[in-house]
This record gives C-alpha cells, sequence and structure tokens, in this order.
C-alpha cells in the first residue's frame, strides 16, 4: 500500500518563518479546536473514571438513546435507522472501505485528505467527482461533505437528493460527513437524513463531537442511518474492538443533551470570519463558499504557496489549497480555530502589512 506523502512537511518551512515573526506565530492552519471543552462535559468525563471493566461496542443504552434523540430531533432523521459510536471520525474514515471492501471509492474534487487515505488502506479505486451526482459513475463508495473542509461549501437540497438517487440505484454506500453541521453562517447546513422521506436504505451520516462540543481530545463521533450498513459495521467492530471509551461515551451523552453551547460556538465563528473575512477582502483575496463550517477558502489568483508564503512573512501559517486536491492549488484554506484575540491580531498584521 502507497500512501500520499504527508503533506503536512511541506508547510513546516512556512512555519518556521512565521514563528520568527516578532509577536510569534498565529496558526490558522490546522482544524483544531482551541476553545475550552464545556465544564459540564469535562465533569461528566470525570465522574466516569472509575471503569474497571469493558465498554459496550454498540454504545451504552443512554448513550444510544442520545444518538438516537439527536439524529431525529437535530439532524431530522426519520423512519428506519440505526447508530454506532466510533473514536472519532477520521478514524471511521480511514478504515470504513476496508470494512465495506469497497473496491471503488468516489471523493469529492477538493476534499478532506482522509477519504482518499482511506480508500487507499482498502486497496480501493479512488475516483475524484464534481458535485453533480447526477454525472457520478457507479462505486462501492460515495463521500460527500457539507459543510465541507476546506471550501466551507454547502450542499444544497437538490444535490442531496441528486446524491440520495445515486445511493438508491444499486448496491452501493453513500457516507455523508457532516461534522461541520452544527456550525452555519450565512449557508444553513443539513443532514443527507432529513430528505429521506424515512427510507435510509444505502445511506450514513458521519457526525463527530470533536468540533460541536470542543471534544477533539476525546475521540468521540458516531454514524447513523441504513441499519443494515451498521449492523456489518457493529458486527466486526465487535470482533475487531475501536470501542469508545466508558468516560467517553458518558461525556458524549452528556454533550448530545444541550445546544447551548453549540450555538454558542457556532457564534464565535461567526464572528471570527467575519473578522478575518473583512481583512483578507482588503489585501485582495477573494472568498469563494465558506458559507459554514470553519474554515475560510480564498484566492488571490496566485500560486496557493505564494499566498501562503505572504501569510507566513506576517507570521500567520494558512494551508495551501493543493493539500485537498489539485483544484485547490490557487486557493488557500484558513481556520477559525484561533482565540478571538489572535483572529484580531491576525486581521490587524494582514492589513497593517506586517
Ligand atoms: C471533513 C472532516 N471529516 C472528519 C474529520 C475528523 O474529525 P474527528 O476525527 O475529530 O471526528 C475532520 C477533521 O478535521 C474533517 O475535517
Amino acid at each position: 500500500m502507497k500512501l500520499p506523502d504527508f503533506p503536512w512537511d511541506t508547510l513546516a518551512p512556512y512555519g518556521d518563518r512565521a514563528r520568527q515573526h516578532p509577536a510569534g506565530i498565529i496558526d490558522l492552519s490546522q482544524g483544531t479546536p482551541v476553545d475550552p471543552t464545556p465544564e459540564f462535559i469535562q465533569r461528566s468525563l470525570q465522574e466516569s473514571s472509575n471503569s474497571p471493566s469493558y465498554p459496550v461496542t454498540a454504545g451504552t443504552a443512554q448513550l444510544r438513546e442520545a444518538l438516537r434523540k439527536y439524529s431525529s430531533e437535530i439532524l431530522g432523521a426519520r423512519g428506519d435507522f440505526d447508530v454506532l459510536p466510533t473514536i472519532g471520525s477520521k478514524e471511521l474514515v480511514a478504515w470504513l472501505p476496508t470494512f465495506l471492501e469497497s473496491k471503488t471509492v468516489l471523493i469529492p474534487e477538493i476534499a478532506y485528505p482522509s477519504y482518499k487515505v482511506g480508500a487507499l488502506i482498502a486497496n480501493a479505486t479512488v475516483k475524484e467527482v464534481g458535485i453533480d451526482a447526477t454525472t457520478w459513475p457507479t462505486a462501492d463508495l460515495a463521500w460527500i461533505n457539507t459543510p465541507s473542509n476546506p471550501t466551507g461549501r454547502v450542499h444544497s437540497e437538490s444535490e442531496l437528493r441528486s446524491v440520495i438517487s445515486w445511493a438508491r440505484n444499486g448496491n452501493r454506500v453513500l457516507a455523508s460527513d457532516e461534522c461541520y453541521v452544527p456550525f452555519p453562517d450565512s449557508d444553513t447546513p443539513f443532514s443527507i437524513l432529513s430528505l429521506t422521506d424515512g427510507d435510509n436504505t444505502n445511506i450514513i451520516a458521519v457526525h463527530s463531537l470533536s468540533k460541536r462540543s470542543n471534544f477533539a481530545g476525546y475521540r468521540g463521533a458516531f454514524i447513523v442511518g441504513d441499519s443494515a450498513i451498521i449492523k456489518k459495521l457493529l458486527e466486526i467492530r465487535k470482533h475487531a474492538g475501536m470501542m469508545v471509551p466508558l468516560p467517553v461515551q458518558n461525556a458524549m451523552t452528556t454533550a448530545l443533551g444541550d445546544e447551548s453551547h453549540v450555538h454558542r460556538q457556532a457564534e464565535l465563528y461567526r464572528q471570527r470570519r467575519k473578522v478575518m473575512r473583512a481583512a483578507l477582502d482588503k489585501v485582495g483575496f477573494v472568498t469563494e463558499f465558506s458559507g459554514a463550517g470553519l474554515y475560510l477558502w480564498c484566492t488571490r489568483h496566485e500560486s496557493d504557496w505564494e499566498s501562503v508564503s505572504w501569510l507566513a512573512d506576517r507570521g500567520i501559517l494558512a494551508t495551501p489549497g493543493s493539500f485537498y486536491g489539485s483544484a485547490g492549488e490557487k486557493y488557500i484554506r484558513v481556520a477559525l480555530t484561533a482565540t478571538d484575540e489572535k483572529i484580531r491580531e491576525a486581521a490587524e498584521r494582514i492589513t497593517r502589512g506586517n
């Protein structure tokens, strides 16, 4: 198996340059949450620290109930569906093609790199596709990601309906990665499950608490959708492990029961997006998509590395768009995962010119 070179190594020299800025680096290259895990969630983890027995792979009764409730009340799932907690969603993305024995996997042409990595681990053929599913070839598995990492693009209702039709047309699986759905901005993202009219055949939605609840260090995520697919994945996991630790299951249950902390977090990202976008606009960057989620996707119609270099001279580290596919090579991705103070300072450095 030949995996791609780890792209972040090529960004390291720009990080070194940004670190030389007299006021230090502002790292906007990684979508890793920096705001605290809400205290009520931390407490829930602490209260479960006595955990001598193996956790249940399918999730505790309380967690399963919380996942079902979240799926129907927040995501709009109807009809027959099942749920399954996973250790993070990166792990699920990386192993799903192997577990499903997929031979051909469709991924978005500009995408989170792990979709391709997962397909390569499974030794599957990878095909990059556009948004319009009416043009997609047949395959065993297809990934969509709304809102997208890196572009912040939100799939429209008609785009999602085309994807659903593709999924229903044969023995295939459509996996909709929706980990940024909790963060609307000028666009309001929604789950594919709200459009299936209760027939979830061949469809699973992938959700994560990493960003929703600043939970990335806990590694808690889940899938919801077609019961037969989830049953198959559960059977494999019963043999293969990857059980979510019990304290994390309990913290997930607590976190899923509250939406107010999610709304507060979404507001923080909205404000940070506004501040950064205005600054980047002033110096000639054009922002495309970026209507929800965690990122700004911008271009100055120059090579992505030129833009990364320009920002590194101001002590700011962004990600070159080519990390996400060759169609991204004139773009940069700016993550909104820095404190308000750092975002304000980054905006000042950009508009001030140093
Ligand atoms: C689109 C997308 N999917 C999945 C993940 C993985 O998140 P986690 O493994 O923390 O659930 C990320 C992380 O950045 C992501 O951007």
